[in-house]
């Protein structure tokens, strides 16, 4: 185990199941639907690419990116796109991947995005999901894990960029955040 994680939340065995799972549940739900499967960038990056490999249907791939403001306008919510869908939207059936849903904003924004943009319908498949700290709704029709307010790194998730590459989701030893 990486020296600054405190715990191993979810292992590779534990997520690999997970993903098996989903995968199976969302082959039998867009079963010729040739769904446009989004991942935003860049949390979601591991989760996708283990999760596509578990849907037996045809599926079409695109990234997104955005960032969201904190500091004052955070009560706001403010997001900004900084990488867009190579691909409309429009009339497709249109499935989000992401790896945590936290105050909801990132996913309240993109999924209404999508509708705007006239998508035939808007899914989301989150492989965590930390409830307690949500501030805007959002609707989340796949998740992998229900997780406490801890600050989890790994498996795509990371603090200041490091950490992503960790093939398991841990918690991050505060002494971490607190000395920097
Ligand atoms: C993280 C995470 C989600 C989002 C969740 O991404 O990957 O996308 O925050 O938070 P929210 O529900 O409060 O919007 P981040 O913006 O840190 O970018 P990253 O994926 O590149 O790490
Ligand atoms: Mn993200
Ligand atoms: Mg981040």
């Amino acid at each position: 185990m990486h020296q600054d994680i405190e715990q191993v939340l979810y292992d590779q065995k534990a997520l690999t199941e997970v993903t098996k799972s989903l995968g199976a549940q969302l082959t039998v739900d867009y079963a010729g639907k040739n769904p446009l499967v989004v991942c935003v960038l860049k949390g979601a990056i591991l989760f996708m690419a283990d999760l596509v490999r578990q849907i037996d249907t045809h599926v079409e791939l695109d990234f997104m990116d955005v960032s969201s403001y904190g500091g004052a306008t955070v009560s706001s919510g403010e997001v900004k796109i900084v990488k867009d869908l190579d691909t409309s939207v429009e009339n497709r059936d249109v499935l989000i991947v992401e790896d945590i849903v936290d105050t909801g904003r990132t996913l309240n924004y993109i999924a209404d995005l999508f509708k705007y943009r006239k998508a035939k319908s808007v899914k989301i498949c989150t492989l965590l999901d930390k409830p307690e700290t949500r501030v805007v709704p959002v609707h989340v029709d796949y998740s992998g894990f229900k997780v406490p307010n801890a600050f989890l790194v790994g498996y795509g998730l990371d603090y200041a960029e490091h950490y992503r590459n960790l093939p398991y989701i841990g918690i991050l030893k505060s002494s971490v955040y607190q000395t920097k």
